[in-house]
């Protein structure tokens, strides 16, 4: 990785070469899972996990009125706890780069899906209330495209929540967390849906949050880009959500 990158981590060569292949490697692996991605992420999060999501959204201030922007929204757990917020699924709008994770969000959600990248969104500006993305910050080529095209959609005031899992820091946590994801999810996976990519997708769930960059490097290309009141909440040591606003006025220079 060069002095210049924001990529959220670098290379890893078990899974891809070059760089330049990191996109197509990502949406080949979500096209292989999106049937299962659901049952994974159920027992991943012990069924905690649309809770969770719904009150990160509540807490960052969404609210009945408001136009959501779900950047990776997969098959559609975000947009489907915004939802449940908003009771209007056309203020939702889902985007995600894998045609088979949008495909399986299709089936429960009546929201516009859009096929694109979270580093181009084909959006207008000042668009969004909220933007939110989960759980896919560790799959972006480069933070700084990929947040500055992140406030630029946003309406002036408008705010980011981005939902992420962080390296736990004692020894004892990541060893437990290791072998839950790497041993005893993908055998679960593979016990009750069949699919071996399973075992594939939480491998490379736990390479990319051992080596993503530090909580503090996000937050500084956070504010490289423009963000203003950025910050970064903890709960457990686990589960991470950072958050910001895009300023009511344009930055002076
Ligand atoms: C771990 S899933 C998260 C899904 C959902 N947001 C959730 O909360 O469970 C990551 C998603 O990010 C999508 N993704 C990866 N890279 C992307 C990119 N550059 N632009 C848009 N979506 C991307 C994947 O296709 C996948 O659906």
């Amino acid at each position: 990785m060069s002095d210049r990158s924001t990529a959220p981590h670098p290379v890893l060569r078990k899974y891809y070469d070059r760089d330049a292949d990191r996109r197509s490697f990502v949406r080949a692996l979500f096209d292989a899972t999106a049937e299962d991605y659901d049952f994974v992420c159920q027992v991943m999060s012990l069924g905690s996990g649309q809770f969770y999501r719904r009150w990160a959204l509540t807490r960052t201030g969404l609210r009945p009125g408001a136009k959501l922007l779900d950047v990776a929204t997969g098959t559609g757990l975000v947009a489907r706890s915004a939802i449940d917020v908003l009771r209007e699924p056309p203020a939702v709008v889902g985007l995600d780069s894998s045609g088979g994770m949008l495909q399986k969000a299709r089936r429960t959600l009546t929201s516009p899906l859009v096929q694109g990248r979270a580093e181009a969104l084909p959006f207008r500006n000042d668009r969004f209330d909220l933007l939110s993305m989960g759980y896919a910050l560790r799959h972006v080529a480069e933070l700084e495209v990929t947040f500055r095209e992140f406030l630029r959609v946003l309406k002036p005031g408008g705010r980011l929540l981005m939902l992420e899992i962080s390296r736990p820091s004692s020894a004892i946590s990541r060893w437990l967390l290791r072998v839950y994801l790497q041993r005893i999810l993908p055998l679960i996976a593979r016990i009750v849906t069949g699919n071996a990519n399973a075992g594939l997708l939480m491998n490379y769930y736990w390479e990319t949050i051992v080596e993503c960059v530090p909580a503090e490097r996000i937050l500084d290309i956070l504010r490289a880009s423009g963000f203003v009141d950025v910050e970064r909440r903890s709960f457990g040591g686990l589960l991470t959500e950072y958050v910001g606003a895009k300023p009511l006025r344009p930055e002076s220079t």
